[in-house]
């Protein structure tokens, strides 16, 4: 196939020289492929508007060079002998002085390698099982998006989304979770991390005071540090956030109420209604993350800040990150009427409107039950794996860990007893050496806190469990006599 592919020649004399250079640049650089088909010298020479006869000075110089081949009657491709010589991608010289960075960057870091590529054992957190995923029931109602009318709709759409899924959405909420929101009140995003993203903009000038749990999850901490905002961790005990040690000053707090991110506990009736009020006297919004708790294994469920708030104050956030899949990258908020008219249009200013189809897709999901019945499903698994989990847990770790209760979502986490945090992270290290992948809350953000760890039960297969724990025992009976080299594989 061939691409039309950009030559400028404004300003430039020697037009065949500046054709050969341009494309020859575009070889090394690996913008033009081994094997891609060059245009034609007719197509080049009528879309530069040069005669026929430069480009074919051009091309022969490109021949003669070895950049390009020609097959008679096929055309002129890229040399596929090009491959081993082709230099790294540019490096910056340093006589040119480099666009400026924002300083916040510097305090950013990327999840590293070992977090994407997971291990044999692999209890990371915020993976599901991607063989629980409904492939079959998804491509038949992708298939049946593709032949509706939003195929057909050739312009944008308004920033909320499509209207089917807001109107799923919110009864699905409202029967699960007693979210009461019309679908007016539902923005469809990308994901958790989006609602957030949108929310932060309409709420918080630069310099502003964001409180969230400590320990949290942090890709929202970060976020709203690259906002600007100021953000400040207020600690979490047996009973969730400890509202009395919320920042007078914060405008927002964002909290995982029904299942703390990393620690899992859920957040007492008491303190959710201390949060409420506390919000109501600071005039603050309360960002209610509510992530996985469709996954509940036992107890009563709480009800959410966002039914008990009277006063229009609490965001409510949710995801099909858990329930589906991370990649979709589909989530949503149900949003106060005094914020709505704001939030659209920070949606709207930051993608236009999350992709069509894929909306289209999961509303009819949902509207055909097949969500309901797929959740049904993948409770059980999960049910079975934080049984086995625990279990084992209390079982083979009796003085090594004490397990946080939690009866809700797709990890639990642990304290261990008498460990330093330099200690907990080593023996994560050690661990990932023999193939088990877990995750420490032993710092946050370069400070020590609780020697802690977290065990994701979403990605594992419940019959690897077992053994991923023994070799985590092994572990736990070496002692780690030296610290290896620490590797950072916290969210
Ligand atoms: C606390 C919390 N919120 C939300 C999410 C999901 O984020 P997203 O919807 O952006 O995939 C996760 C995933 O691990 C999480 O741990």
């Amino acid at each position: 196939m061939t691409m039309a592919f950009h030559i400028s020649l404004v300003g430039r004399s020697d037009l065949s020289g500046e054709i050969y250079r341009q494309i020859r640049q575009a070889i090394l650089d690996g913008r033009l492929r081994p094997g891609e088909r060059l245009s034609s010298t007719r197509e080049l020479a009528a879309a530069l508007m040069v005669a026929r006869s430069t480009v074919t000075v051009a091309y022969e110089s490109l021949l003669a060079e070895g950049f390009a081949t020609s097959h008679t009657g096929a055309g002129t491709f890229v040399s596929h002998q090009l491959e081993a010589k082709r230099p790294a991608s540019k490096t910056r010289r340093s006589t040119v002085r480099a666009p400026q960075v924002r300083g916040v960057w510097e305090t950013i870091t990327l999840p590293p390698p070992a977090f994407f590529h997971g291990a044999p054992f692999d209890f990371r957190t915020g993976f599901t099982d991607a063989s629980l995923f409904p492939h079959r029931a998804w491509r038949r109602v992708v298939a049946r998006a593709l032949r509706s009318r939003e195929m057909a709709a050739s312009g944008y759409e308004p920033p909320a989304g499509n209207w089917e899924l807001r109107a799923a959405i919110s009864r699905h909420i409202g029967i699960s979770r007693s979210v009461s929101g019309s679908p007016d009140d539902v923005i469809v995003t990308n994901g958790t991390q989006q609602a957030l993203d949108i929310i932060a903009r309409v709420l918080l000038e630069p310099g502003d005071v964001i409180a969230v749990e400590d320990p949290g999850y942090r890709p929202p901490r970060y976020l709203f540090k690259a906002l600007g905002a100021r953000v400040i961790g207020v600690p979490v005990d047996s009973e969730g956030l400890v509202v009395e040690a919320l920042p007078a000053e914060a405008k927002a707090v964002y909290v995982t109420p029904s299942h703390q991110y990393p620690l899992g506990v859920a957040m007492s009736l008491s303190r959710r209604r201390a949060l409420l009020a506390w919000a109501e006297r600071h005039n603050a919004v309360v960002i209610e993350d509510d992530y996985d708790s469709e996954f509940r294994f036992g107890g009563r469920p709480l009800e959410p800040l966002q039914t008990l708030d009277s006063t229009g104050r609490v965001v409510y956030v949710g995801t099909f990150s858990k329930t589906l899949l991370p990649t979709l990258r589909l989530g949503f908020m149900v949003v106060p009427p005094s914020l709505r008219e704001a939030a659209h249009k920070a949606k709207h200013v930051t993608d236009w409107h999350t992709a069509t189809i894929a909306q289209s897709a999961l509303a009819r999901f949902i509207d055909e039950g097949a969500f309901a019945r797929h959740i049904r499903k993948v409770s059980r698994t999960y049910s079975e794996r934080h049984e086995v989990l625990t279990a084992a847990i209390k079982r083979n770790f009796v003085d090594d860990l004490d397990l946080v209760p939690s009866s809700t979502g797709l990890h639990v986490a642990a304290y261990a007893r008498g460990a330093s945090v330099d200690h907990i992270d080593a023996i994560a290290s050690r661990a990932f050496d023999l193939g088990v992948a877990i995750q420490t809350i032993s710092r946050v953000d370069g400070t020590p806190q609780a020697a802690a760890i977290v065990l994701g039960y979403g990605a594992i297969e419940t019959a690897r469990i077992g053994e991923g724990l023994r070799r985590l025992r092994r572990c736990f009976d070496e002692g780690v006599p030296r610290l290896p080299k620490r590797r950072d594989r916290r969210r």
